[in-house]
């Protein structure tokens, strides 16, 4: 008998960017109207739960994740009558619906900060992080913003500084002021009353500081990080210990989820929270001591590394290593703030990697497009819309390329926007080969394989709960794991490079190739003696006795 398992562990989650999905009223622009256009094709595809980058209204400095009011949506985007039916439709369809949450900092247009920078005695003075200069009129100390230069603003009508860990026009929130928690709170209700199922929350490391202030020292060696992240620039000249992440964090986090249990389990509802540490058992304390915390803290851990089975294994490994009993993974390998996986590793070895993200145990996100391998788009200066790239130029930060429109047909604007409309941001040159039409009718594409595993993997529980054990005896440049759920095992079989690869494993044996990313052959495997082609990979069921 099957034991199911909560929602968001069986589940494989999609990531929607709204600007990019579907334009329905021909600005350009995604809107919420558009995605329930596309719900079809997403249940079609197979995804349990979809996660919205923000809709609330917003200047759109950052594209939405500079809010200007937490309890409306953008018009851009629709309204709030037209998100209840995103929300229905979503349910109707069997999916749930994940909402990101913005807790560490507003826009300077939200009316609370509008407030906050009137006057220092101003009620919401304190709901943003104010300091006064230091005697030589510098910054309160030395923090730096993630997009470049000091993360203190002077403001001249109050004569103090503001603190903004991103973008000027995006102050920080005061979490250790208890109204701010209690509105903020009162937020995460006010959408999960609306039958929000789970919330993503933004920066989630940021919302405490260290209380004293005290300067972050420098970074010895900011090259160490350069195979797990994007190098940021100065801003890796510090060790980001006291700006972010200090241990009061976790108790936020802890009321936090007791917010969401509230909602009982007979509608159980979810908190995936994006912190960017690489440091894995730093990474795991957000599940909390007793999994009080987040049901999930964001691993980014195979977003950053070169694509070989070692590195990938590694961080695998690691990970299953530091999770606290019962805490369940997490994998992306794409985001809106992420090159395209295609870009960062090859659409040849794409397939496998897409494989390898549906087999894990534990929770994939697919990031929108993946399924039909959109790459990076090139995006000249003068169409540069991204605050990061526009605040430090030229070193490859900017997010654009990964926002571009979804690629749905071969029609004018790939069927994103009405033909005669220029779309936010341009779309693929090479849209008419890469879009879902065609891929829904090519029995081999990319999109036939996402689709083929998410439907394997829904059917067998061994691949979505299963235990995960990495085998040894692997070649260097693959990566085999057995997923095994009762009496049910399987092998997982990835080949990381272009050549064909022997795999001999001592274990006596055999089993049957249940899917290659190649999708052309199916059939009976000896462990003792099988092949892979290059940048092959396979799920190979087990017999018993195996
Ligand atoms: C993390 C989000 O993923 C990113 O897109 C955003 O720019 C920053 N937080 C600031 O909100």
């Amino acid at each position: 008998m099957i034991q199911h398992q909560a929602w968001w562990q069986e589940g494989v989650i999609y990531q929607i960017y709204p600007r990019s999905f579907q334009d329905s009223n021909g600005d350009g622009i995604g809107d919420l109207a558009g995605i329930i256009s596309r719900l079809d094709y997403l249940a079609w595809l197979g995804i349990d739960a979809i996660w919205l980058s923000p809709i609330y209204p917003s200047p759109m400095v950052d594209f939405g994740y500079d809010v200007s009011n937490y309890v409306d949506i953008d018009p851009i985007f629709g309204d709030l009558a037209t998100f209840d039916r995103l929300v229905a439709e979503t349910h109707r369809r069997g999916m749930k619906i994940i909402m990101d949450y913005v807790p560490s900092h507003s826009s300077d247009q939200h009316p609370w900060f509008l407030e906050s920078r009137s006057s220092r005695n101003n009620p919401k003075r304190d709901w943003y992080v104010w300091a006064d200069a230091k005697p030589d009129g510098s910054p309160p100390n030395n923090w730096l913003a993630s997009w470049g230069g000091s993360s203190w603003e002077w403001d001249e009508t109050t004569q103090q500084y503001y603190l903004h860990s991103y973008h000027v026009k995006m102050p920080d929130l005061n979490w250790r002021n208890p109204a701010v928690k209690a509105a903020m709170f009162d937020v995460a209700r006010f959408w999960l009353d609306r039958g929000v199922d789970g919330l993503r929350v933004d920066s989630a490391q940021r919302i405490m500081k260290h209380p004293q202030m005290i300067d972050n020292p420098p970074n010895p060696n900011p090259q160490a990080l350069a195979n797990v992240y994007k190098l940021h620039g100065d801003y890796d000249s510090q060790l980001h210990i006291n700006d972010k992440g200090h241990a009061d964090v976790h108790g936020v986090y802890r009321e936090l989820r007791q917010l969401l249990d509230s909602y009982g389990s007979s509608s159980p509802r979810m908190m995936i929270g994006e912190v960017h540490i690489f440091d894995w058992p730093e990474w795991a304390s957000y599940y909390g001591g007793h999994l009080d915390e987040m049901h999930m803290p964001l691993n980014a851990g195979l977003l950053g590394i070169p694509w070989q089975a070692r590195n990938v294994q590694q961080v695998i490994d690691a990970i299953e290593a530091v999770l606290p009993p019962g805490a369940w993974p997490d994998y992306v390998l794409g985001n809106h703030d992420e090159h395209r996986l295609v870009s960062r590793i090859g659409a040849q070895q794409a397939r496998a990697a897409m494989l390898l993200l549906l087999t894990l145990r534990g929770s994939p996100t697919i990031y929108y497009g993946d399924e039909i391998g959109m790459h990076d788009i090139p995006v000249p200066p003068e169409l540069v819309k991204d605050p990061w790239e526009i605040s430090v130029p030229g070193l490859g930060l900017g997010r654009d390329p990964e926002r571009s429109p979804m690629q749905w047909d071969a029609s004018p604007n790939a069927g994103f926007c009405p033909p005669d409309v220029t779309p936010w941001l341009p779309i693929a040159a090479d849209y008419r080969q890469i879009n879902v039409a065609v891929e829904r009718s090519d029995p081999r594409s990319l999109l036939a394989l996402t689709h083929a595993l998410l439907h394997l993997r829904r059917a067998t529980p061994a691949l979505s709960l299963g235990s995960y054990q990495p085998v040894a005896d692997a070649p260097d440049d693959c990566f085999l794991y057995l997923r095994q759920h009762g009496l049910h095992r399987y092998l997982i079989a990835l080949n990381f490079s272009p050549d064909e690869q022997h795999i001999s494993l001592p274990a006596p044996g055999s089993g049957r190739l249940l899917l290659s990313t190649f999708l052309d052959r199916q059939e009976a495997v000896k462990l003792s003696d099988f092949r892979l082609r290059g940048y092959e990979g396979g799920i190979i069921e087990l017999e018993h006795n195996a």
